[in-house]
């Protein structure tokens, strides 16, 4: 039973928190908030968990075993740092730090305390996600050629991190994750701020990866609909996954074929014209067994742990998502 300590419960920390109790392999012993209101909303909750405004109280406890950690982006490289130097293994909220700088710090201090690091990338844990990463490593979609993704929103605006870091952590990392990891050729970024100075609400952000695979990446707190929607287009197929939607994903059979042509290469005398077919088949909306993310990231972390799972959104897919971020 893995003894776990949980640092920040604000607007997104509850969900984690409720699904850290909920998981029978572990037991959330403490729980730190700088806020007493928040602290409060725990102790209603949960009234078994013990709560402090003192980092050290899960610091030097030798009992706690892993420390998640949810509070904003600006504090995650101290609490991570503190946390491994004493001894615990680490559940970071995306993006796991600011600067490549601070993710190599944290990458080195856990190597010499052999500690796991894990970053929430939630995304990977999306049943959705995951089925795109099936039809995509099966070549069902044939090979990608371009991917595009809007996270938009009329939001919660954030003064500490802009729409970039605060959205783009979930596209870089989904996108990474479905073409395993690839190093990019290029990035590109274009933002503006029109609400608080110096912090972007829109960006637009394009990747070109090897293989001529673009990737286009828009994020905004400031747009009229709530869209949460990624196409990929294939050489045979294309996907639509609309995490809003009923039927998150919709494959279709859809493509522009080049037509064979007779001769095609052998008259050299006769210069040829190039035939295309378009080809517009069924859309199929496969049933998809859904899992809430957090759950299946939780058992993911707890798997790494103790089992040594190798960590799929450990330091290094954190480190790459935090370098196209930088770049
Ligand atoms: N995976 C996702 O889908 C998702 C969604 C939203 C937010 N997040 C991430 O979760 C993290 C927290 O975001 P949020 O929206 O919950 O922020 P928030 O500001 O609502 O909450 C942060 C909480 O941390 C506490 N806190 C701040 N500094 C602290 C410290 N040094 N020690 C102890 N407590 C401290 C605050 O009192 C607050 O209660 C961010 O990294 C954000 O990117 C992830």
């Amino acid at each position: 039973m893995l003894n776990i300590a949980q640092i920040g419960v604000g607007y997104w920390g509850p969900n984690l928190l409720r699904n850290l109790v909920s998981n029978k392999r572990c037991e959330v012993k403490k729980v730190v908030d700088l806020s007493p209101e928040r602290r409060d909303y725990v102790r209603r909750l949960y009234p078994a968990i013990q709560l402090s405004d003192r980092l050290e109280e899960v610091f030097r406890d030798p009992l706690i075993n892993a420390v998640v950690i949810a509070t904003p982006v600006a504090t995650h490289f101290d609490l991570a740092m503190k946390a491994l130097e004493a001894g615990k293994h680490i559940l970071v909220e995306k993006p796991i730090a600011t600067s490549l700088e601070e993710v190599d710090k944290i990458k080195e201090q856990a190597r010499r305390a052999n500690l796991l690091v894990m970053a929430g990338h939630t995304f990977i844990f999306n049943s959705a996600v995951r089925y795109v990463k099936k039809c995509i490593d099966s070549n069902e979609i044939g090979d990608v050629r371009y991917i595009y993704s809007q996270r938009l929103n009329l939001g919660r605006i954030r003064s500490d991190v802009d729409a970039l870091w605060n959205f783009a952590p979930h596209d870089i990392s989904i996108i990474q994750y479905w073409l395993n990891n690839p190093k990019p050729l290029s990035v590109f970024k274009q933002g503006v701020d029109y609400i608080q100075n110096g912090i972007h609400d829109v960006v637009f952000l394009n990747i070109v990866y090897p293989g001529k695979i673009m990737a286009n990446i828009h994020v905004s707190w400031l747009d009229p609909r709530k869209v949460r929607t990624m196409i990929i287009v294939g050489s045979k197929k294309m996907i639509v996954y609309d995490d809003v939607a009923e039927n998150k994903i919709a494959i279709y059979d859809k493509g522009i074929d080049r037509m064979a042509v007779l001769g095609e290469n052998m008259d050299y005398d006769k210069p040829f014209s190039l035939s295309f077919s378009h080809r517009s088949g069924d859309i199929l909306l496969p049933t998809i067994n859904f899992q809430e993310p957090l759950k299946v990231e939780i058992d993911h972390f707890i798997d790494c742990i103790e089992n040594g799972t190798e960590c799929i959104t450990g330091i290094d897919h954190a480190r790459k998502v935090v370098e196209i971020l930088a770049s």
